[in-house]
């Protein structure tokens, strides 16, 4: 089936009993047994619930693989593939990873015996020259969070397994509408549902995509032996945004392309990211590897001062954290979702005090210019 068919009906049918179009939101802790071990295959709620399976049978269809785990946020999701490896083991991550798996890798897991290597995965020769024989794992953002550096998933892949390592890509801000790492010889993909795939700004959550089977078992005792799980209703509202990611993904790219052009022009901004540009150094491999450049957009203005000004200027732009619902938002990565980044680091990677991140919704696009130049004619 095509993309929108598999993303409205994949992994769902009506309800049994009653007909129920709609997947039903089972917002239940529990459920009735017969007797002993005589029960309907549901039993626990952190172990199983149906509204759940059909989310997490629908994105694994959506991702053209075999198995869904869903996790109750996207660094659930990432904290689970981590407890697949093991004190000792080293995992080579994108340098320039979304702030908060860089917290959960430098921060908590590596209190835990794990090693991290963070490397531009955009260049295979500085991740050959990382490799060691204790390499068990590439974690790639493509593209990055913030400044859409692009990664070739293909070629990390075939690297990764003629070295007896796996790689995981983090899909967030493609969505497997422009990309599907799968395909591309990735072994599994993770997001952060909360963002496009819910689509709206209205729940928290994760999921992990596998085809191998052994590897899918092992994230579900995780799933239930830790515990990280979406609640129903949260399962829902993914459910129903996933349901409308074709559309909304059009869109946003197609007011992206226009906002980054728009951008580009503008005598006030430094310097503007978009994989779109065909002078983006990532242009031609992400044309090759996804279909699509998405709607994120950094630019800068130059400095702190500018920047807040500029935040504090727009109107039909919110400032907030997140990214991917049909509402644009407006950010600032080196306070936000860098804030837990050395200040070091975030120099190198380009997150300076006057880089702004926006989502591009999927608002009338003239109204997002209008209210982008408004702000950035105070400068
Ligand atoms: C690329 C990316 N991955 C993972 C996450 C974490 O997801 P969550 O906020 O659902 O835990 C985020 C959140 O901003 C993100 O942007």
């Amino acid at each position: 089936m095509g993309f929108s068919t598999d993303a409205i009906h994949g992994g769902q049918s009506p309800e049994e009993k009653s007909g129920a179009v709609i997947t039903p939101i089972f917002q239940t802790s529990t459920y009735k047994q017969h007797g002993i071990g005589d029960h309907t295959g549901y039993e626990y709620a952190r172990t199983a619930n149906p509204t759940r399976e059909a989310l997490e049978r629908n994105i694994a269809i959506l991702e053209n693989g075999k198995h869904g785990v869903c996790y109750s946020s996207g660094m659930a999701a990432t904290d689970t593939i981590l407890r697949l490896f093991k004190p000792g083991d080293e995992i080579i991550v994108t340098h320039n990873v979304y702030g908060g798996t860089h917290r959960l890798f430098e921060m908590v897991l590596r209190e835990f015996g794990l090693i991290f290597k963070h490397v531009d995965t955009s260049d295979l020769a500085a991740v050959k020259a990382a490799m060691t024989p204790a390499t068990k794992l590439f974690f790639v953002e493509s593209p990055t969070n913030p400044v859409l550096q692009v990664s070739d998933i293909a070629a990390l892949s075939d690297l990764a397994h003629k070295n007896g390592a796996v790689v995981c890509v983090d899909n967030t801000f493609m969505t497997p509408y422009f990309q599907r790492p799968l395909d591309l010889g990735a072994d599994l993909v993770v997001h952060s549902t909360t963002k496009y795939l819910n689509g709206h700004s209205d729940m928290v959550g994760g999921v992990v995509v596998v085809n191998d089977d052994e590897t899918m078992g092992r994230l579900r005792f995780l799933q239930n032996g830790v515990g990280a799980v979406p609640g129903p209703m949260d399962c829902f509202l993914a459910l129903r945004g996933t349901k409308t990611l074709a559309v909304r993904m059009k869109q946003h790219e197609e007011n992206a392309r226009h906002i980054s052009r728009f951008l580009r022009n503008h005598a006030g901004i430094e310097k503007v990211y978009y994989p779109g540009f065909e002078d983006h150094p990532g242009h031609e491999l992400q044309k090759r590897q996804a279909r699509g450049f998405g709607g994120i957009i950094a630019f800068d203005v130059g400095s702190l001062d500018r920047a807040d000004r500029t935040l504090r200027s727009v109107s039909l732009f919110t400032l907030a954290e997140s990214l991917g619902g049909v509402e644009s938002l407006i950010s600032h990565p080196s306070s936000m979702t860098h804030g837990s980044v050395p200040k070091s680091l975030k120099e190198k990677l380009g997150v300076t005090d006057g880089l702004i991140r926006i989502s591009v919704g999927i608002e009338d696009v003239e109204d997002l210019e209008a209210d982008l130049a408004r702000a950035l004619s105070g400068l």
